[in-house]
């Protein structure tokens, strides 16, 4: 039997705080019911899903005013939970997908902090037991690394104070689940906007908001360049590092495609296969990286030819077959599996300097094996 993403996955090293690496993608509720091999490849590849869309608050509550409608996302979420795979909740509090146009408009300021509490617990309380993640707070930062001026800012309330409040509310409705601030263009501890992240996450956490992890998007464009330019693997490593190391936070890629449309065919694989390939083999390879979520796995169901244009950013190609970028992502992750067990072999080889009872006869080793470490 072949082996698979998730099952490379499962024999790396667990994170610095324990837990089990993931490797996920998001889903759309129609293609997971109507297309057999769509599922078929999620439950046999991935050990989490996201619901890419039908999580947010405005599509949940397109009837109107606290008026909910959980069908798309119960959907997703237990069909996963039913294949045993985890869910990673996405997204409590987003400017974009929220009811700002409709039924939120009107509401004074006052009225829409109520208002995202009362969102933050209807969903998490709907949800309970059933989610394992959750991205609380997704985009707070605009492309000038300042703070996006939305219905959730205003003079009443500070951007940190919006947001501690959405963990805290988040916390409150799901003690057990894990935490997230979720953003994007932050997957270099140098990019403008990473600075303004670190500097949001310093005082949260100084305001001991009970923040988990940091989810870095890494929506790449393989032809970019400038400030569009797609990080390296070794500054994803190092912000990954950086971010775990200084403010005790897990991370993870949580949004990843690589668009290459804009490239010569005859490049297209090897950049893909390049940008995919190194950064999973960097990432899996720090103590804090949680894990992966690709935004979606076939170039069939890609948010990127409805936002952009024409491309073919994910693993999978339009008739959900494996691309060289699968095998791309296979190898970088057979190989640090390797190397761990080349680790661990090295550690217990023949040469390793024997332990000084080894030379004992078996009755003798017995003996000392039946006495207490300290007398040994
Ligand atoms: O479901 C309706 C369908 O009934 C209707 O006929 C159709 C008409 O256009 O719209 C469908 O909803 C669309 C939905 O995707 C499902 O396809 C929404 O209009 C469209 O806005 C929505 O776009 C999603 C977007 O977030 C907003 O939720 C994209 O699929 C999704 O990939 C994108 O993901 C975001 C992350 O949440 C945050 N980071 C950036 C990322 C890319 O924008």
């Amino acid at each position: 039997m072949s082996t698979t993403l998730k099952e490379l996955v499962a024999q790396l090293p667990s994170t610095v705080k324990g837990e089990p690496r993931h490797i996920g993608t998001a889903v759309m509720p129609d293609m997971l019911m109507e297309n057999a091999k769509y599922a078929d490849i999620i439950s046999t590849e991935f050990d989490t899903v996201c619901v890419e869309h039908h999580l947010k608050w405005e599509p949940m509550t397109k009837r109107g005013e606290c008026r909910y409608d959980f069908t798309e996302a119960d959907l997703i979420v237990d069909w996963a939970l039913n294949k045993g795979l985890k869910v990673k909740g996405h997204t409590l509090v987003w400017h974009v997908t929220s009811p700002v146009n409709t039924w939120l408009r009107e509401k004074t300021d006052m009225e829409i902090r109520e208002q995202v509490r009362r969102h933050i617990h209807t969903t998490c309380g709907h949800f309970y037991g059933r989610i394992h993640s959750w991205d609380v707070v997704n985009e707070a930062l605009n492309p000038n690394a300042q703070f996006a001026k939305t219905c959730f800012t205003s003079n009443k309330f500070t951007p940190e104070e919006f947001i501690g409040d959405s963990f805290r509310w988040a916390k409150l409705a799901d003690p057990n689940a894990l935490l997230i601030y979720n953003e994007n263009k932050v997957e270099c501890s140098t990019f403008a906007k990473s600075k303004a992240m670190y500097a949001l996450l310093t005082e949260l956490k100084k305001q001991q908001v009970p923040i988990d992890a940091v989810g870095l998007q890494s929506h790449f464009d393989a032809s970019a360049v400038g400030w569009k330019r797609a990080a390296t693997p070794q500054q994803m490593l190092e912000q990954i590092d950086h971010l775990g190391s200084t403010l005790q936070l897990g991370v993870n890629v949580s949004e990843i495609d690589v668009r290459v449309g804009k490239l010569p065919l005859e490049v297209r694989d090897l950049a893909q296969c390049a940008v995919y390939g190194n950064s999973m083999k960097a990432c899996y390879q720090s103590k804090h990286f949680d894990g992966t979520t690709f935004w979606g796995f076939t170039d069939k169901s890609t948010w990127v030819t409805k936002f952009y244009s024409q491309d073919q950013p994910l693993l999978f190609d339009l008739e959900l077959n494996k691309k060289p970028a699968y095998d791309a992502v296979f190898t970088a992750l057979q190989e640090l599996v390797e190397q761990q067990q080349n680790l661990e072999d090295w550690t217990q080889a023949d040469w390793a300097p024997k332990s000084p009872n080894d030379s004992l006869l078996p009755s003798k080793q017995q003996k000392i094996a039946d006495l207490p470490d300290w007398q040994v």
